[in-house]
């Protein structure tokens, strides 16, 4: 795991050349304001540059931002949010395991609701069912939120479909891309990944403790690996354009806020109504389930006000879903 000290003052480094980016910053004054060597400075300024942010300059002359970074950096994101209870917290790495092993270990350590675990880069991401998730260095968003939501533990899966349309909103409003929902948690575009959220929780059999939602999203990959390049896509390689990662984050922290504001005010089935307007996989859609062993047609008829996916069978036996894989037949 990347060490959170380094990080915090390479946080503060960026914070002082984002507010000064006009002039150029003397590198003893950097050293004295983060509180490190001038040599140090230096060897932070080389990451940055590593990472592709644009800096001129070097010790003896002082150094200069050339363009703003696009570097998730809570000093960066945090004045976006405003009241916002979700984000309060940041804790940023430019490379750690997994974000949501760092959360579930902030989370077993009493961290806050609304605290946010973000990295550059993941070295073991990991997705539903002992996958592992893709994260290219710098490319996408790699976020875990924890929360401690009032809910007894098997109501928790309402937060993965939260989870699902506050990432559906906060894509179309800063893309505009056609972005859709599979059910419970894929976020699609042209048929292919674009996001994906994994949901894990510590909670004993009646009280939850806190729900670590793990959110992948696809920002600026130019092209996806081979054995991806059929299932998966990035907003870059729909949108034909580079995205700013911070504006996207900040956006959806925002939505997930509102949405679970509106969790707590209006219940499950709102979160649900949401979900179904922003999917077309709700209602009328031809899939085949996969479920355990079990593999079958069925057209889809509704969500539950819980989040489970009704379903009609070729034979017309409707039954609900909670869990499983859905893929649509054509
Ligand atoms: C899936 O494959 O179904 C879910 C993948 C979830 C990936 C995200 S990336 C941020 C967070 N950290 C992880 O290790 N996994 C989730």
């Amino acid at each position: 795991m990347a060490s959170g000290t380094t990080d915090r003052k390479i946080d503060k480094l960026i914070y002082l050349l984002v507010k000064n980016a006009t002039v150029i910053v003397p590198g003893p004054k950097i050293a004295s304001e983060i509180g490190v060597t001038r040599s140090t400075v230096w060897m932070y300024i080389e990451k940055l540059r590593a990472l592709g942010v644009e800096i001129k300059g070097h010790t003896a002359s002082g150094y200069q931002l050339q363009k703003l970074p696009d570097i998730l950096a809570p000093s960066l994101i945090r004045p976006e949010l405003g009241e916002n209870q979700i984000g309060h917290r940041i804790v940023h790495y430019f490379r750690t395991d997994s974000t949501n092993n760092v959360a579930l270990e902030l989370a077993a350590q009493g961290a806050e609701h609304g605290t946010v675990v973000v990295a550059e880069e993941q070295t073991a991401g990991r997705g539903r069912l002992g996958r592992d998730w893709y994260s290219e260095k710098s490319s996408g968003i790699y976020a875990s939120i924890i929360l401690r939501p009032p809910l007894a533990p098997a109501a928790a899966s309402v937060l993965t479909l939260l989870a699902g349309v506050a990432v559906h909103q906060a894509v179309r409003s800063t893309t505009g891309l056609p972005v859709d929902i599979r059910w419970p948690n894929d976020l699609l575009i042209n048929g292919k990944k674009v996001c994906v959220i994994l949901t894990e929780m510590s909670a004993e059999l009646d009280r939850l403790h806190a729900v670590v939602l793990g959110i992948g999203l696809n920002v600026n990959h130019r092209e996806m690996p081979a054995n991806l390049k059929q299932i998966a896509t990035s907003l870059r390689m729909e949108g034909r354009k580079i995205y700013s990662r911070a504006q996207i984050l900040a956006a959806l922290l925002k939505e997930l806020e509102k949405k679970y504001r509106l969790l707590l005010d209006a219940g499950s089935a709102a979160i649900a109504q949401a979900w179904a307007a922003a999917s077309s996989y709700a209602e009328g859609k031809r899939i085949r389930v996969l479920s355990g062993s079990d593999e079958f047609a069925a057209t889809t008829a509704g969500l539950e006000p819980n989040g489970a996916l009704r379903i009609r069978r070729e034979d017309g036996r409707e039954e609900s879903l909670v869990s499983g894989e859905i893929t649509e037949v054509k």
